[in-house]
């Protein structure tokens, strides 16, 4: 079984007291389900991290990254290394995350040098994938998604494949409101696993989790969580607000 897998994903979002305090309000939140089977992670901006890390020490709460560079140190001006992820306290880092490839302009080639880099270095990254509205008006969703993921994983074995995490977002769900139906994502989820099969064989692709992402709110999730390849969610706005996230974490479990 897999376990279930909840993160929060701050975006651009918060400030140094609103990250602590939205850290501490998750974390009071689901005091009581501390043992239960569910990993849940919060995400914020790099410069709150440390702060949030710190705020979190006690509780049973990961902290990621929402980017990391995939070199180790160096004359690379602005960005941040596994390394220095690793060395504050991070456990996860995204890579391919849609608002990445689409506004920053990131090509499946960086997005794999991050996820193999960010393995190297220790952390766990949750590799984005999902299609845009054209590509699935156009019935493109499974070539998008398949060349998302092979080229996301190019060249990583199976030992370090282990450490990825999946999250299929399809871009017209993102901060629209506009949630996949449950079938919709099942789809998409059950061919990410076929594919990972082929690629990895049976047994890795059933230990792997794949989350789903996009307009995720308390009133879907279990709903979501429900189907048989939905293994966690993925969420941005609802995330910001620690009584949703908190709902979002319950529905899952
Ligand atoms: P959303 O964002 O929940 O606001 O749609 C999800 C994401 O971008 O990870």
């Amino acid at each position: 079984m897999r376990k279930p897998f909840i993160a929060g994903n701050w975006k651009m979002n918060t400030d140094s007291y609103t990250s602590v305090q939205l850290a501490k309000d998750v974390a009071h939140g689901l005091e009581d389900i501390a043992g239960h089977p569910v990993d849940v992670a919060v995400i914020p901006p790099f410069v709150y991290i440390s702060a949030v890390v710190g705020a979190l020490s006690t509780y049973q709460i990961a902290v990621g990254a929402q980017d990391v560079y995939f070199e180790h140190k160096g004359a690379f001006t602005g960005e941040i290394s596994p390394a220095m992820l690793k060395d504050i306290g991070c456990a996860y880092v995204l890579c391919g995350h849609s608002e990445r490839r689409h506004v920053i302009k990131e090509t499946d080639e960086l997005i794999n040098k991050k996820v193999s880099a960010s393995i190297s270095g220790g952390l766990l990254p949750i590799l984005c994938v999902g299609e845009l509205i054209e590509e699935r008006k156009a019935n493109k969703t499974e070539e998008v998604v398949k060349r998302q993921v092979e080229k996301g994983l190019a060249g990583l074995s199976p030992e370090k494949f282990s450490a990825v995490t999946l999250a299929y977002e399809p871009v017209w769900a993102i901060g629209t409101g506009l949630t996949a139906t449950p079938q919709q994502a099942q789809e998409v989820h059950s061919m990410i696993r076929q594919l990972i099969a082929k690629l990895y064989g049976n047994q890795l692709a059933q230990e792997t989790r794949i989350l789903y992402g996009g307009s995720v709110k308390p009133d879907n999730a279990a709903e979501l969580m429900r189907q048989q390849d939905v293994d966690g969610l993925l969420v941005g706005g609802a995330s910001l607000s620690a009584k949703d996230f908190i709902a979002i974490v319950r529905a899952s479990v």
